[in-house]
């Protein structure tokens, strides 16, 4: 069954639209047809959070409210969902429960970020269970800018109105809205355009393989936390869109004693739970990969297929001797994650290939795990150098090490003469890790940019060398994290 429309609910209505370009992004859609305009543009590159609105989503019997940078993401993308912004909120000259503590707590001034922040905490305000801390509030506010009012009354607002249980018209509707949202699941695959130009969204794999067979040269748009970017900053035309969000299956999870597998079209933030119940460390990655926004529509496969050398999850992945699954047409293969990258904007993907899934091993019981991600600033930024490091010591000797770097190359790529200088090293003997850390110009001949020289980038990644071995080794005081290491019971420091 196919369908030649997008189908929403929007402020209690199902809105049916055809006819809008592919790269119509949702921000665009607001404030230029809809003429909705409380929602802000500010960044349009996913930063600041002034256009936050709310998706919300059938899960099962409930309904998930996702706060998403409407700035960037496809209008297409919304399919199936109920689409909430901030005209939405107050209601006969009565405040949401949010809006009413940022007004009483000054938490505005010229207004521009407030309706992204309210949006964010209104998201936030039907996900919390019991009174969050002030460190949850930083968190579900670090995707949203305010350059006047200052973050102390907006934060005290967010502790204040986010109390208690989720109480609005929202929730006593939510029987009526999830059978509307359950209607809107049709099954169908969404074709929206000609075979000249198209937004197209199928339903199962065998679908979206067909599809890309008979239009290799469309862009394939998982969360377009990359892709609305080609858009808002390249003015890229992007004809042809094959959006992964509606394929059943594909943002799976499979956990076995051994492995986790990914589907490619999982969010981020779904997958940082499992991803981070391997380790503390890759929890704290997650935590600070770009804001809830850009965890809430950017998906793993994304950040593997985009190919940067700066994506955060490779180096992890292929510490941990990750593979990639890709399918075409009926053939599917898989590679090992390092082999996916052959160099600065290629990657081994055919046209018309598109990626599966990801099969993670999970750490052996004896295997030390560390991820180090070097950034200007703490929250939402991307990473200037970034340093994974599985490494197995036996009897005071490292008996396996695998290293990973991200920002140190034109790929995410391995340390193997840092690896090399290890094997069967004293774990506990420094000259073991300054004789490490010294292999690393071996490896790599990173680039000078905006985010650090050459020079910079060689020093780093040696004093992370120095510092990963250190924590490792057990020497006392090496461990400083700004989050101090949570170490679990089944992996020693
Ligand atoms: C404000 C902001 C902060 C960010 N912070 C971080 C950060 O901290 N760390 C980090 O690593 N990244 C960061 N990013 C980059 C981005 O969010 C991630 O790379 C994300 O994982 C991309 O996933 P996506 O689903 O949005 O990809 P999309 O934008 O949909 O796609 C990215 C690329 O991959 C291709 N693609 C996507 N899925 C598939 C598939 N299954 N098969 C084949 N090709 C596919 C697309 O065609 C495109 O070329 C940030 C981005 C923004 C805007
Ligand atoms: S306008 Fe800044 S995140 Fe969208
Ligand atoms: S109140 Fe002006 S940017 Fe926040």
């Amino acid at each position: 069954m196919s369908r030649d429309c997008i189908q929403f609910i929007r402020q209690g209505r199902v809105l049916r639209l055809r006819g809008f370009a592919p790269r119509t992004t949702l921000l665009d859609w607001l404030r230029l047809e809809e003429r909705s305009t409380g929602t802000k543009e500010a960044c349009a590159e996913g930063d600041c959070g002034a256009c936050t609105v709310v998706l919300a989503r059938r899960c099962g019997d409930r309904i998930a409210y996702e706060p998403v940078n409407s700035c960037i993401a496809f209008l297409g993308q919304i399919d199936g969902t109920e689409l909430i912004t901030i005209e939405d909120l107050a209601r006969d000259g009565t405040l949401h429960p949010v809006q009413a503590a940022l007004a009483a707590g000054h938490g505005s001034q010229c207004g521009f970020c407030t309706p992204g922040i309210v949006m964010s905490l209104f998201a936030y305000y039907h996900r919390v269970s019991g009174t969050p801390s002030r460190e949850t509030i930083n968190d579900v506010l670090a995707g949203n800018l305010c350059r006047c009012t200052g973050y102390r009354p907006i934060v005290e607002a967010a502790l204040e109105s986010l109390a208690g249980p989720a109480a609005d018209r929202f929730t006593a509707a939510e029987p009526q809205r999830l059978a509307m949202l359950r209607d809107l699941d049709d099954g169908a695959d969404v074709f929206v355009g000609d075979e000249t130009s198209f937004f197209a969204a199928p339903k199962s794999e065998d679908a979206l393989a067909a599809l890309l067979e008979r239009h290799p040269d469309a862009t394939i748009v998982a969360g377009a936390t990359d892709v609305g970017l080609w858009v808002t900053k390249k003015l890229a035309a992007l004809p042809k869109i094959i959006h992964l969000g509606r394929v059943l299956g594909l943002d799976g999870v499979e956990e076995t004693d051994a492995t986790l597998t990914l589907g490619a079209s999982l969010p981020l933030g779904r997958a940082a739970p499992r991803l981070g119940s391997l380790d503390p460390d890759i929890e704290e990655l997650l935590r600070r990969f770009g804001s809830v926004q850009v965890r809430t529509s950017g998906t793993v496969g994304g950040n593997i297929a985009n190919g940067s050398p700066i994506g955060d999850l490779a180096p992890v992945l292929i510490a941990l001797g990750a593979s990639v699954e890709l399918r075409k047409g009926e053939r599917v293969r898989t590679l090992p994650v390092e082999k996916f990258f052959v160099s600065y904007g290629k990657q081994d993907r055919e046209a018309g290939e598109y990626v599966r899934r990801l099969v993670v091993p999970k750490p052996a019981p004896d295997a030390r795990l560390r991820v180090m991600k070097i950034t200007k600033r703490m929250d939402e930024d991307i990473s200037a150098v970034m340093g994974a490091f599985a490494v197995t010591v036996t009897d005071g000797r490292v008996a396996a090490a695998r290293i990973a770097f991200g920002g140190m190359a034109g790929v995410p790529k391995r340390a193997s003469a840092v690896e090399q200088a290890l094997a069967g090293a004293q774990i506990a003997d420094p000259a073991t890790w300054h004789a490490a850390a010294d292999k690393i110009s071996d490896d790599f001949t990173p680039l000078t940019d905006q985010r650090g020289s050459a020079a910079y980038r060689l020093q780093v990644a040696k004093n992370l060398v120095v510092k990963a071995l250190a924590e490792i080794a057990g020497v006392p005081g090496a461990a400083t994290r700004v989050r101090p290491r949570q170490e679990r019971a089944r992996v020693a420091s």
